[in-house]
């Protein structure tokens, strides 16, 4: 169904501009096959070329909520050539600034969060008839898994969101506020998504929420399932040969979902477990709901049933009040622990949460210096975890052409990333590859004999 006006332009194309998390990733291509059903949009790659430009934002922090006026900026002169083009700004930072958007950018049309874009179609029918600027920020309930069409499938690989929200309200997050209260999917819904994945031809479903393991949905049996029972469920349906989620919380990694790595063949042996601090007066302060003792007996198990475990975090430098001794304690926690790669980020306060409403009282300099010495703590462990690979055999999944001529890249189960030669034809397969160097974030094999060459 296209949308025809005597004296406006059809629309055809659409461009997607997305930050932040995976979430947000999940809900572009959500926002793409919508408004491919609605009005028959084709994805284009460049801004230049779309009649609808959507911004998918996020405000975790305020460097990725600046960069978002900076692409306005340029997305202004465009439709200052072409007036019937649609803006929209949709996400976390269209939840948390609403109106202020259109106030700071007159060319946003539509402003909308993670929890109205199902309204989108809508909204862009009713700019079309008359050119008001329209908000979308309310979150009454969970409602628009059930008014998105079917997920197309896109390759392989597919992810699939199993809640919304987040309950934690750490401290200095803004999350809570963004993506409102942590709601489940029924398991039911769930499965169905997963079906229809496998039955494209995916082949490795990644389990998507910002504390999945907080996971309480209605089973089919009508009881309350948890996230353990989920991932059993899923891991048993037809096709799918790898089982990844993303993002867990320390407190809630139950004793089963440890045991769980240890039982599950398609759970992939990698965890991103975010810890943030190894100080237990910051991991107080920040709101965390667990000490370091007990992140540590998290780790123990986990690697007791699944020994060859990768593990990964996220942590923040430079918290309020953040002394010597506690950035001392975050380094050993990182050498206790010994990661497979992090993300290390710098304090950042963000409007609305509480941690703001402290002084930001670690000086800059000091937060650089911190995460300098962090980050290359981090990239010696990285390093370490590559070189520990050389010589093994692992089964790689083909994802796409490396840069390199003649070059494939994929990705081992603990998620690492090796080039290797072999052929286009082989993306989406998983393939047998000997480990012959480690780079400092990545690895390079060779395909083994008697695997398809
Ligand atoms: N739900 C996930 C993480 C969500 S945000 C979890 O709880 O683990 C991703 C990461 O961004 C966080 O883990 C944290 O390290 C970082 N982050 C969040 N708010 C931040 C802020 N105000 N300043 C700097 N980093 C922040
Ligand atoms: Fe933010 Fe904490 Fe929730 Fe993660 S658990 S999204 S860091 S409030
Ligand atoms: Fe960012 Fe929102 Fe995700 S703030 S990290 S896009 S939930």
């Amino acid at each position: 169904m296209k949308q025809q006006n005597n004296n406006l332009k059809s629309l055809d194309t659409l461009f997607i501009k997305t930050y932040g998390c995976q979430m947000n990733e999940y809900d572009s291509s959500r926002m793409a096959d919508m408004m491919k059903q609605a009005y028959g949009l084709r994805l284009v790659g460049r801004a230049e070329d779309a009649d609808v430009i959507l911004m998918n934002t996020c405000s975790v922090r305020e460097k990725a909520e600046e960069k978002v006026y900076s692409e306005l900026g340029r997305y202004k002169l465009l439709k200052d050539k072409r007036p019937d083009m649609i803006i929209g700004v949709g996400g976390c930072v269209g939840q948390q600034e609403g109106e202020r958007i259109q106030k700071r950018a007159p060319c946003v049309d539509i402003v909308f969060g993670p929890q109205t874009y199902h309204r989108l179609p809508e909204m862009v029918k009713q700019i079309r008839r008359r050119r008001v600027k329209l908000t979308e920020t309310d979150m009454p309930e969970i409602e628009k898994f059930d008014h998105l069409p079917k997920a197309e499938s896109h390759g392989f690989s597919g992810f699939v969101t199993i809640m919304e929200g987040c309950d934690k309200f750490c401290t200095f997050c803004v999350v809570p506020y963004t993506r409102g209260p942590e709601l489940s999917r029924p398991v039911n819904d769930i499965l169905d998504e997963c079906r229809q994945l496998l039955t494209n031809g995916v082949i490795e479903i990644s389990l998507l929420g910002q504390n999945v393991n907080g996971y309480r949905g209605e089973g089919p049996d009508g009881e309350e399932w948890d996230f353990t029972m989920l991932l059993y469920a899923v891991a048993e349906l037809e096709g799918l040969k790898r089982l990844r989620f993303t993002t867990s919380h320390p407190m809630e990694m139950t004793d089963e979902l440890c045991v769980a790595f240890g039982e599950i063949p398609q759970l992939m042996p990698y965890l991103h477990l975010p810890v943030q601090s190894g100080s237990d007066v910051l991991l107080k302060a920040m709101h965390r709901g667990h000490d370091r003792d007990a992140y540590y007996r998290r780790i123990d198990l986990l690697r007791q049933h699944c020994p060859e475990i990768a593990l990964s975090s996220d942590f923040i430098v430079g918290y309020p009040g953040e002394s010597d001794a506690d950035f001392e304690a975050t380094l050993e926690l990182v050498r206790h622990v010994r990661y497979d790669s992090a993300f290390c980020f710098k304090y950042s306060p963000r409007p609305g949460t509480p941690a703001a409403k402290s002084e930001d009282s670690v000086p800059e300099a000091v937060k650089d210096e911190r995460l300098q010495r962090l980050l290359s703590l981090m990239r010696q462990q990285t390093g370490e975890a590559m070189a520990r690979q050389v010589g093994r055999r692992l089964d790689v999944l083909v994802e796409k052409e490396s840069r390199t001529a003649g070059d494939m890249q994929g990705r081992t189960p603990d998620f690492k990333i090796v080039h290797f030669k072999g052929r286009p034809r082989q993306i989406g397969q998983i393939m047998p590859v000997r480990i012959t160097e480690a780079y400092g974030q990545s690895l390079r094999g060779e395909l083994i004999l008697g695997g398809d060459r």
